[in-house]
C-alpha cells in the first residue's frame, strides 16, 4: 500500500517516541518514522524493551511498529522522503556562556534546522514539538531560507502538553491541540494539513489555531501556570505546618470554587519534570530580555518556592531525627519525579538525596521504575547510597522512611511489618500525602506530612 503521506520525527524521546506511536495508530494510511542521533536510543525502540515506560506505550508500539511506524538512524534519508517533519529534540537549559541557567541550549535545535535544509529535495513542512522560546520559528524559518535551494519550507508550532504517566491518554484524548503558523497564504496552507493530521481523531472543536508567537508563548505560560499552582499550595503548606491547619482541608476548601478548580493543589515536596523550571527559566530570560524586571522576578519566585519547599523537607527530617542523621539510614520511597514514569529529570528526590549524604546518613534508594537513572543522577556523589527496589527489603533495619513519590504501591504497603523491622523510634516523612497518617500513628511511627500537624509519641 502506499501511504498518503509521510510523517518523519526527528528525536526519539519522550515527546517524540509516543506521539509519533499515536500518529501511525490513529492514522494507519501515514508512514511514521522516528529517527534518533544515539543508535542506542534507536535500537531500544526497535526491541521489546522500549527507552522510555509510559502506560500503554509498548501495546502501541507493538501494534503499529513495522506496519506504518518506523525507527531508523538515517536522518538525511529521513528528511528526504518526508512531507511533514516534527522536530522534538531536546532544549535543555544552557549551562554555559550568556544566559547560563535560563536560556535554551538551542544547539542540538539548530543543528537539526540545518540538516533539514542540507537533505531537503522537496518542499516540507517544519513543525515545533519541542518547547522554545518565543521567536524561534521566525530564527528557524531564516535557517531555512538563508541560501536558495529550491525548496519551499513553512514552519508550524505545535507545543506538546502531554503529561508524562498518562501520556498515551493526553495523545489520545487531548484537552486541546494548538497549532500555531505564520498568517501568510502558504502558512495557513501548511496549518490547514497540520489540523487535517490532527482531525483524524482529535474533534474539531479542540483543534485551536493561532499565530506562531501565541502559541510559543501559550506552551511557556500554560507550564509556568501549572507549576504556580504547586508553588502557591506549597507556600500554604509552610503556612499550615506552623499554626496547625491542615493543607488538604484548605485545599478541597478553594478547589470547590469553581473559578480556582480542585486539579494541581496537591501540596508536595516540590514539582520536578524536565519542563517546568526549564520553561518558566524561559520566561524570566525572556521577560528580563525585554526589560520586563517585575514580571520576570514574579515567574522566578515560583521557582525559588519550589526549591525552598525541597530544602524545608530536608530540614525537617533533620529538626525531627533530634538534628543528627550521622549513621542513620534512610529510605527514599521514589525517586521519580512524579508517579508512573522511571523519568527522575528535576526530581526533587535528588537534591534530599544528597543532602541527606551531606549529612552522614546512609541512603537507600527504592523505586519501581527509576533505579537506573537513580545511580545515574548520584554516580558523583560520595557516600553510602543502596538502590534497592523492593519497597520491605528497602526499609529494613532504616529509621526513617522519606516517601518522595506517589505511587500506588506504597499507599498499600503493610506498615505493621515494616514498623517491625525498622530501627526504633521510627519515622515517616510523607512528602506526597499519600499514606495513613493516623494509622500510622496508631503503629507506633512518629508521622510528619506535608502542611499538616506531625504527629509524635514524645
Ligand atoms: C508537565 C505539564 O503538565 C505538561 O502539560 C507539559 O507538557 C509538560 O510538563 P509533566 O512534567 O509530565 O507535565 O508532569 P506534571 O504532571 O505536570 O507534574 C509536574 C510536577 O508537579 C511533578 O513533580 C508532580 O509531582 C508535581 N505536582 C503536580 C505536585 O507536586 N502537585 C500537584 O498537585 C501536581
Amino acid at each position: 500500500m502506499a501511504f498518503e503521506k509521510k510523517i518523519l520525527c526527528i528525536g526519539a524521546g519522550y515527546v517524540g517516541g509516543p506521539t509519533m506511536a499515536v500518529i501511525a495508530q490513529k492514522c494507519p494510511q501515514y508512514q511514521v518514522t522516528v529517527v534518533d542521533i544515539d543508535p542506542v536510543r534507536i535500537a531500544e525502540w526497535n526491541s521489546d524493551d522500549l527507552p522510555i515506560y509510559e502506560p500503554g506505550l509498548s501495546e502501541i508500539v507493538k501494534e503499529v511498529r513495522g506496519r506504518n511506524l518506523f525507527f531508523k538512524t538515517d536522518i538525511g534519508e529521513g528528511i528526504r522522503e518526508s512531507d511533514i517533519i516534527f522536530v522534538s529534540v531536546n532544549t535543555p537549559t544552557k549551562d554555559y556562556g550568556l544566559g547560563a541557567g535560563k536560556a535554551a541550549d538551542l544547539q542540538y535545535w539548530e543543528q537539526t534546522a540545518r540538516q533539514i535544509f542540507e537533505f531537503s529535495e522537496s518542499p516540507k513542512i517544519i513543525v515545533e514539538k519541542s518547547t522554545l522560546p518565543v521567536k524561534t520559528a521566525q530564527a528557524m524559518e531564516r535557517i531555512l531560507r538563508s541560501e536558495s535551494n529550491n525548496t519551499r519550507f513553512d514552519v508550524l508550532s505545535n507545543p506538546e502538553f502531554l503529561s508524562e504517566g498518562t501520556a498515551i491518554n493526553d495523545l489520545q484524548n487531548p484537552d486541546r491541540v494548538l497549532i500555531g503558523s505564520m498568517e501568510t497564504e502558504s502558512g495557513l496552507k501548511a496549518r490547514d494539513t497540520l489540523v487535517e493530521l490532527y482531525a483524524n481523531w482529535v474533534p474539531r472543536e479542540r483543534i485551536l489555531t493561532t499565530n506562531i508567537w501565541s502559541s510559543e508563548l501559550s506552551k511557556l505560560a500554560a507550564n509556568a501556570f501549572l507549576a504556580q499552582r504547586v508553588s502557591s499550595i506549597n507556600s500554604i503548606s509552610a503556612l499550615c505546618e506552623k499554626t496547625d491547619a491542615d493543607i488538604t482541608e484548605v485545599a478541597s476548601a478553594i478547589g470547590m470554587d469553581n473559578r480556582i478548580g480542585s486539579k494541581f493543589l496537591n501540596a508536595s515536596v516540590g514539582f520536578g519534570g524536565s519542563c517546568f523550571k526549564k520553561d518558566i527559566m524561559n520566561l524570566v530570560y525572556l521577560c528580563r530580555y525585554y526589560g520586563l524586571d517585575e514580571v520576570a522576578d514574579y515567574w522566578e519566585h515560583v521557582v525559588r518556592i519550589n526549591q525552598y519547599q525541597q530544602e524545608r523537607f530536608i530540614f525537617r527530617i533533620l529538626n525531627a531525627m533530634f538534628n543528627t542523621l550521622s549513621g542513620k539510614r534512610i529510605c527514599l520511597l521514589g525517586f521519580a519525579f512524579k508517579a508512573n514514569t522511571g523519568d527522575t529529570r528535576e526530581s526533587p528526590a535528588i537534591l534530599i538525596a544528597k543532602k541527606l549524604v551531606e549529612e552522614n546518613a546512609a541512603v537507600v534508594i527504592s523505586d519501581p521504575e527509576a533505579l537506573k537513572n537513580a545511580r545515574a543522577d548520584l554516580k558523583d556523589v560520595s557516600g553510602q547510597i543502596d538502590y534497592i527496589k523492593d519497597p520491605y527489603e528497602a526499609v529494613r533495619g532504616c529509621h526513617a522512611i522519606a516517601v518522595t513519590t506517589e505511587w500506588d504501591l506504597y499507599r498499600n504497603l503493610d506498615f505493621e511489618r515494616i514498623y517491625q523491622d525498622m530501627a526504633k523510634p521510627a519515622f515517616v516523612f510523607d512528602g506526597r500525602n499519600i499514606l495513613n497518617h493516623p494509622k500510622l500513628f496508631e503503629i507506633g511511627f512518629n508521622v510528619f506530612p506535608i502542611g499538616k500537624p506531625a504527629m509524635t509519641h514524645f
